[in-house]
């Protein structure tokens, strides 16, 4: 049985900052109370023209550069949004056409902010079961689009970035070790988007009763994630037949620094063993796992051979773990430039659309 290894890792962060400060011009809250309920200082908000395919393609490039594969080599892409771009069709198709992943499947997996984990997983099942080789998982967030900037119990909370993994096949063993993902829906409403789905298509009355934005009782998710986030970590390390003592990192769902500080007490593991980057970001839904975990290998935190645990939750409620071994990208002597095939894969989409456009003159024509 194959195993599935992270080989290549790239993130998209917007440029645009929105501090404490700026926000306490818009509601009534202050630097000191943020950082110390949360330990955010700073997110990063997209720009009007960035969306969630911008910020995924952007991230997705870079992770294929590392792993030094081609768009055309990828056989599944694996898109988890919280702020996808449309309900559907799923974003993972725009960011197939947009980076001309040519043989690629792609769809969209709502997980909120477990997205990543469980998009990883599935991801790393396809290429143990044999069915698939290359696969790209993207978790990417423009989530202040759908933030109350009047509410001061969210708005304080949320960041717009992207990150993704690309995973491959290998004979040698590593890579994803073991993974345990949980729900429970009972706790549906205590973080939820409740307009623009069927139960409440958008109409004057969703918009006047704020239904397009999130909602969340703060108390509620607090209380969950610091029960959840230790134990799905303990869980995803004894299927693998490891203890804390095995591992050199473990990555969190980076959405409050005392949720990280009870997850860590409950390990008995001190703080420096988490990658922890909430007070640069904030909560970035499906993208903070990646965007934390790639920002570690990029400062020589996380090395080749290192035993880490990615651990989020979110919205579902959901949950859940996964214990990797981080191998790198697989040696290889031909070098691959993926930012080249974005020009053929725009050349490609125009081609397919005028064809589309042709065909629908000339169909009509015969009817
Ligand atoms: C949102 C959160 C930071 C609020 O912290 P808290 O300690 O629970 O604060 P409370 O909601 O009890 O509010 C305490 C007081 O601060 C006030 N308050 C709430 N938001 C505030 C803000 N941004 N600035 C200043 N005061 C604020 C409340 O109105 C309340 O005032 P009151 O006592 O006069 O009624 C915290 O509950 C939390 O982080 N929850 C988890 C959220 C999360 O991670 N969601 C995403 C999961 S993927």
């Amino acid at each position: 049985m194959p195993y599935a290894h992270i080989t290549g890792w790239g993130i998209s962060v917007p440029e645009p900052v929105l501090t404490n400060d700026d926000i306490s011009k818009m509601v009534d809250t202050n630097d000191e109370w943020i950082r110390e309920r949360t330990g955010i200082r700073e997110r990063h908000i997209a720009r009007e023209d960035q969306f969630p395919s911008t910020l995924g393609v952007e991230a997705a490039i870079k992770a294929l550069k590392v792993a030094n594969i081609a768009p055309t080599d990828i056989d599944l892409i694996i898109c988890t949004s919280s702020s996808p771009e449309y309900i559907w069709p799923p974003t993972a198709c725009l960011i197939q056409d947009q980076i001309g992943a040519t043989k690629a499947g792609a769809f969209d997996l709502q997980g909120v902010c477990t997205g990543f984990i469980y998009a990883t997983n599935m991801a790393a099942q396809s290429i143990r079961s044999g069915s698939i080789k290359n696969a790209l998982v993207i978790g990417t967030e423009t989530l202040s689009r759908f933030i109350n900037w009047k509410d001061r119990s969210t708005c304080i909370l949320f960041g717009d970035g992207a990150g993704a993994f690309v995973l491959q096949a290998s004979d040698n063993p590593g890579g994803i070790l073991s993974a345990v993902m949980r729900s429970d829906g009972s706790g549906a409403d205590s973080l939820i988007l409740p307009g623009g789905g069927s139960r409440f298509p958008a109409s004057e009355s969703t918009i006047h009763e704020n239904k397009h934005y999130v909602h969340m009782d703060g108390k509620a998710v607090f209380r969950f994630a610091t029960r959840v986030m230790g134990q799905a970590a303990k869980e995803a390390l004894e299927k693998a037949n490891m203890t804390t003592d095995d591992i050199q990192w473990i990555v969190p769902h980076q959405a409050n620094y005392r949720i990280i500080e009870t997850a860590a007490k409950y390990l008995k593991m001190p703080l420096d063993k988490f990658v922890i980057n909430v007070e640069r970001y904030g909560n970035t839904s499906t993208a903070s796992i990646p965007i934390a975990t790639v920002e570690a290998v990029e400062k020589g935190m996380i090395k080749n051979g290192d035993k880490i645990v990615l651990v989020g939750f979110g919205g579902g409620l959901t949950w859940g773990a996964l214990v990797a071994e981080w191998t790198g990208p697989v040696p290889s002597k031909r070098n691959v430039h993926p930012e080249q095939y974005r020009f053929f894969a725009r050349l490609r989409s125009l081609a397919r659309r005028a064809i589309r456009y042709l065909e629908g003159l000339f169909s009509r024509r015969e009817l």
